[in-house]
């Protein structure tokens, strides 16, 4: 699935402004109607291309990983990931998406990128 141009403006705009509420918008009570565009059931297609041409080596820390599909992905492969988001239900979806999937090597935390506070590691939950 490819993001309509204007979802990408959109959401772009809410990031560059730091207007958007990002918990609200995976609670869907947010600016978009439904569950955020960006959710695609599976990484962004840059990153897909990235994987798929065996350009990813080494623990990954996906920084703003919602849903995590990203991060769930490079799992399954094997790498050790860390997803870090801000949106305490995105992290929650992530977590459990983890565990239904039997994923072990991933792991995530609600926590702010721009400062890591509150962040003592990957082995806090
Ligand atoms: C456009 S979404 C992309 C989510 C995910 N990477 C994906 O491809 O589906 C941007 C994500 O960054 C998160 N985010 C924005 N600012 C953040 C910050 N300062 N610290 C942690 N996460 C942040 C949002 O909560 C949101 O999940």
């Amino acid at each position: 699935m490819v993001l309509n141009p204007r979802a990408y403006l959109r959401v772009y705009q809410c990031m560059a402004t730091e207007l958007i509420d990002w918990d609200g918008a995976y609670r869907e009570e947010g600016i978009f109607v439904g569950p955020p565009p960006w959710n695609i059931g599976e990484p962004q297609p840059a990153f897909m291309r990235l994987i798929n041409q065996g350009r990813i080596h080494g623990d990954v820390l996906d920084a703003g990983c919602g849903h995590a599909e990203l991060s769930l992905t490079l799992a399954a492969k094997g790498h050790i990931v860390v997803g870090v988001d801000l949106s305490r239900a995105a992290v929650d979806t992530a977590t459990a998406t983890a565990k239904s999937r039997g994923i072990v090597n991933a792991t995530f935390l609600c926590a702010d990128i721009t400062s890591l506070t509150g962040f003592d590691g990957p082995s806090q939950r």
